[in-house]
């Protein structure tokens, strides 16, 4: 069975930037962005691009393109092949572990976004109100803070009830992603991200000049644009700064999730990777910074201030993202068709995200297990299906989801990467297989920067994070957190067992 291809150049860089811009970008940057004091956090995250994000890049399309063309898509496999040793496709499980916990609530996210979209279009997002009470005020936000509760049903209980119609819309979010991944890589995944990806780009340019002309008594847009694009040099010495920087810097562009590797291993054995892998960042930071930075938080400063637009942000993503900016939206000519095209854009971005995350454990089970596309993809959304249900109802379980997948096996997962590939692998071997069939060679600084700079600076990221945010973090556990952390031990093991499994099948051949 001859693996799938990419269809065109074009598709594969709209493809690979529809993974990495995301709920990441309009989201996670405006709240990271504006927790850490604005353009305090820009310098590290600069610096994160170059040490960490293009490095990162670089060596995960060409791990992915290596082990494409030997037939395998997925880490357990390649890691086998690039290091000679029992324990290789063991710690390979971590790229399909990271991506599928991650989905498990990314998928859940992206359908609030869906169901709000309709809502705003339908006219169903609360409006008096919200008008009758003066903007900055706290009663300006309460009908939006009460309709997200309800629908979430997240409070501080230990299980949330979720409204039907988030479950709907959840259900239609799931269907839509099965969808489109039966339809395959080319006939799915690309013709999505070329549809998705320039109409993403067009809602966020409207939205950005609709929201750069807002001004109000309490403050104008341009405001919020001075308060992210003004470098602070003196607190380059904050670690915390660093650690919320890189993160950032590792979740929006896609690393360490193994969904990169998989989307790379569709390319050919020639196909250019150091200009497409450089193309397809680039549109993820033109979405981050300039789109991302010029809606949701200078929308905040024009109508709340600066000061209350930071606490805003530092209340969550999802208050920025599901309360201020509708209620922004609802005290504006347009509003609705304003909100429609925000939550619309959202949905896209997470829609193109989603398919990215689910595909490696999707091309594990094509790969290892020959399993015909249509049943690896249902066998995987159903698995999915089933997990989600956790963050659904279980209370914190989606922070504590986020924390251990989405933050920390990433860091450790791409230090093992860049370890296996330049070191084990041979640094010589992976430089040219990173520069094999490129259109322009990557310079040759980045060499020692990939070989010894970045790992260094993962190791202290990892370092600080484990003397320093763990012990705490684990200190607090609540029995739904503790519960989560067994659920993922398991999903761990059960992974193994797929690997081991497939591994005693390629023998006995
Ligand atoms: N980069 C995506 C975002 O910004 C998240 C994501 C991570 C998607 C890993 C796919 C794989 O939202």
């Amino acid at each position: 069975m001859a693996r799938e291809h990419w269809g065109t150049r074009i598709g594969l860089i709209l493809a690979m930037a529809g993974n990495a811009v995301g709920l990441g970008n309009f989201l996670r940057f405006p709240t990271q962005a504006a927790q850490n004091g604005g353009g305090v956090f820009m310098i590290p995250y600069m610096i994160s691009i170059v040490v960490i994000a293009i490095p990162l890049m670089w060596t995960e399309w060409a791990i992915g393109r290596y082990g494409g063309v030997k037939g395998h898509g997925t880490t357990p496999a390649i890691f086998k092949l690039l290091w000679k040793h029992p324990i290789a496709k063991y710690v390979g499980v971590l790229g399909l572990f990271v991506p599928f916990v991650v989905a498990c609530y990314y998928v859940y996210i992206e359908s609030w976004t869906l169901g709000y979209a309709v809502m705003s279009i339908g006219g169903m997002l609360p409006t008096e109100a919200a008008a009758s009470a003066a903007p900055g005020t706290a009663q300006y936000l309460k009908p939006f803070q009460d309709l997200l509760a309800t629908y979430t049903g997240m409070g501080n209980g230990n299980i949330y009830q979720p409204s039907i119609m988030a479950y709907l819309f959840f259900l239609v979010t799931v269907a839509l992603n099965v969808w489109i991944l039966i339809k395959g890589i080319s006939g799915g995944i690309e013709k999505l991200a070329k549809l998705a990806m320039p109409s993403l780009f067009l809602m966020a340019l409207v939205l950005m000049v609709r929201v750069l002309t807002l001004e109000t008594p309490q403050g104008s847009a341009v405001e919020g644009l001075n308060f992210l694009w003004t470098p602070d040099w003196s607190q380059l010495s904050n670690p915390k700064v660093w650690l919320a920087a890189a993160g950032q810097v590792f979740f929006t562009l896609s690393l360490g999730f193994g969904a990169i590797i998989t989307y790379a291993s569709y390319l050919g054995k020639n196909d250019d990777l150091v200009l497409s892998g450089l193309s397809a960042a680039s549109l993820n930071e033109l979405a981050e910074v300039v789109l991302g930075g010029s809606i949701a938080i200078p929308a905040a400063a024009a109508f709340f201030g600066v000061m209350a637009a930071q606490q805003i942000a530092a209340s969550g993503a999802f208050n920025l993202a599901f309360v201020s900016l509708p209620a922004i939206f609802a005290n504006i000519p347009m509003g609705s068709l304003f909100g429609f095209l925000w939550f619309t854009l959202l949905f896209f971005a997470g829609l193109t995200s989603s398919v990215a995350i689910t595909q490696p454990v999707i091309a594990f089970l094509e790969d290892e297990f020959r399993l015909k596309r249509p049943h690896a993809v249902i066998a995987t959304m159903t698995f999915l299906f089933g997990i989600a249900h956790v963050p659904i109802f279980l209370g914190k379980a989606l922070d504590e989801m986020d924390f251990w997948a989405g933050t920390f096996f990433v860091v450790i997962f791409a230090l093992i990467e860049v370890i296996i590939f330049f070191w084990i692998f041979e640094s010589k071997r992976a430089w040219e297989e990173i520069n094999r069939g490129a259109i322009v060679k990557a310079p040759t600084i980045f060499f020692p920067i990939i070989k010894y700079v970045t790992p260094l600076f993962l190791i202290v990221i990892l370092g600080w994070w484990t003397f320093d945010v763990l012990p705490g973090y684990l200190k607090n556990g609540s029995w739904t957190a503790w519960v989560t952390r067994e659920l993922l031990v398991g999903i761990g093991f059960f992974l193994c067992f797929l690997v081991f499994l497939s591994d005693r099948r390629r023998r006995s051949k």
